[in-house]
């Protein structure tokens, strides 16, 4: 293992300049105008998996492609074989005016690499990447089969992986699924996280007169869609911040006491909180801590709120329509397809009159809980605790990777979520970057993973 360990120590600045090339494809896989950008990503990440020794394919969806790499040519049914999971599409960098520099033109500030995707997901996964082409530029026997499976539509909902998941299933077959695209509280906090938030997406549209109407002549005679957007919306949501959905807790598992001791030993300072994120104080569900309201606790978000004019100075108009985009993260036990039902008949039900309301259920995917006691987690404890060199510790994270439960129905495993991102990252928001310690140690955690999993897999 040390000679795989000293080669990734020894190559590290070069890995970080390949990670920059990576960054520089402006794969947005929620604008069309990208689409050509997503296929050559795809295909620079294919010829740099060959590059390194892995055997690589490019696999076209009717969406964006899918890269596979494996590191044999032909499974061996007695080895053990794992599955490393991330995305190559990032989300929009926008608004760009309030990025430091261009999100794809990766800069490096100290021990920070700034550019959109560098940790979510591109640096992440090709941390496993680097690890894996040290076992083989060393000649170091990796002591199982790894297969990677990089994706392209992660972040709008992965329509495409799950027929390819089932269309693919034997070749994809294996004993577990690592991820790593979630985080962790600090470098000195390494840790597996357990449990995911599910998620559930509506678009909420209230149209109103068949045209923006002048509103001297026409206000006060018609419903205007803004106010009566408003109006639904405002009594979705108590001022203890609990959703007032009728049933929306009904599936809800109370957490248990376990649990929250696990929760409470993540570092928390409210003060630092406040300050990094830019509010005057925290605000959530009475009754329950931050990091429970955070990752063990459902919420109802409106993401995007639009209607009537947005330009400069004023304009006298009754918009004819109003529109709200919604998300709801989910806890283990709530199906995403059930709290939509019930958002469509709550809105239906407390709609203002004189307005035509739609409300279209988008993407959704369920919460996601593994055990954190399992050989396999055992395993992946141990690596971290190599690679970081301190205690790990086990988290919730708040995130959603839905297809993780597609993983498990349709491949039958688990997934091990290895998070390197640390809360300063900024995935999704202005100037993201990845740390370039998380990397290093990432790239160690990479390669001391393998021997761990593997001692766990039956033969
Ligand atoms: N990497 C995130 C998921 C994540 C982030 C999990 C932080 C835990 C902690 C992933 O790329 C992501 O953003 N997922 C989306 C999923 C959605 C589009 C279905 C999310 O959570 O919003
Ligand atoms: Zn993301």
């Amino acid at each position: 293992m040390q000679p795989v360990l000293d080669f990734l120590k020894k190559n590290e600045e070069w890995f970080v300049q390949e990670l920059c090339d990576y960054i520089r494809y402006p794969s947005i896989s929620a604008q069309p105008e990208h689409k050509e950008d997503l296929v050559q990503c795809a295909r620079w990440l294919c010829a740099h998996c060959e590059g390194i020794g892995l055997n690589a394919e490019v696999f076209e969806t009717p969406g964006n492609p899918i890269v596979i790499a494996r590191t044999y040519l032909e499974r061996s049914k007695d080895r053990p074989h794992f599955l490393v999971y991330g995305h190559y599409d990032v989300q929009q960098p926008e608004p760009l005016e309030l990025g430091k520099s261009p999100p794809f033109e990766p800069r490096i500030e100290g021990r920070s690499l700034f550019g959109r995707g560098a940790c979510d997901n591109k640096g992440q996964h090709f941390a496993h990447l680097k690890a894996v082409e040290a076992y083989l530029k060393t000649g170091t026997e990796i002591p199982c089969d790894i297969t990677f499976l990089i994706e392209g539509e992660e972040e709008v909902g992965c329509t495409n992986l799950q027929p390819f998941l089932q269309a693919h299933r034997e070749e994809l077959l294996c004993d577990a699924i690592v991820v790593s695209d979630t985080g962790i509280p600090s470098l000195r906090h390494p840790a597996l996280t357990y449990a995911l938030r599910g998620i559930t997406a509506v678009e909420i549209t209230v149209h109103g007169p068949s045209r923006d109407l002048h509103s001297g002549i026409y206000g006060g005679a018609v419903q205007n869609p803004a106010m009566a957007l408003c109006q639904l919306l405002v009594g979705l949501r108590d001022k203890n911040g609990k959703v007032t959905i009728p049933g929306f807790y009904k599936d809800v598992v109370p957490l248990s006491a376990f649990e929250k001791k696990q929760l409470a030993r993540i570092p928390f300072k409210e003060k630092e909180l406040t300050e990094f994120l830019g509010v005057p104080k925290l605000f959530g569900e009475r009754g329950f801590t931050a990091t429970e309201r955070r990752s063990a606790r459902p919420t109802f978000e409106i993401n995007g709120l639009t209607s009537g004019y947005q330009g400069d100075g004023s304009k006298t108009i009754v918009p004819a329509w109003a529109r709200a985009k919604v998300t709801m993260r989910l806890v283990p036990n709530q199906k995403p397809e059930k709290i939509t039902a019930l958002v469509q008949k709550h809105l239906k039900k407390i709609c203002p009159p004189g307005v035509r309301l739609e409300v279209a259920a988008g993407h959704g995917g369920e919460a996601y809980m593994v055990s954190p006691t399992s050989p396999l987690a055992k395993a992946a404890l141990r690596s971290l605790k190599a690679a970081f060199g301190c205690e790990p510790i086990l988290l919730r994270e708040g995130g959603s990777i839905p297809i993780v439960n597609d993983f498990k129905r349709i491949l039958g495993v688990d997934t091990i979520l290895l998070g390197l991102a640390l809360p300063d990252d900024n995935p999704h928001s202005p100037n993201e970057k990845f740390d370039l310690d998380a990397f290093s140690k990432g790239m160690a955690l990479g390669a001391l993973l393998w021997p761990e999993l593997t001692s766990t897999a039956r033969r």
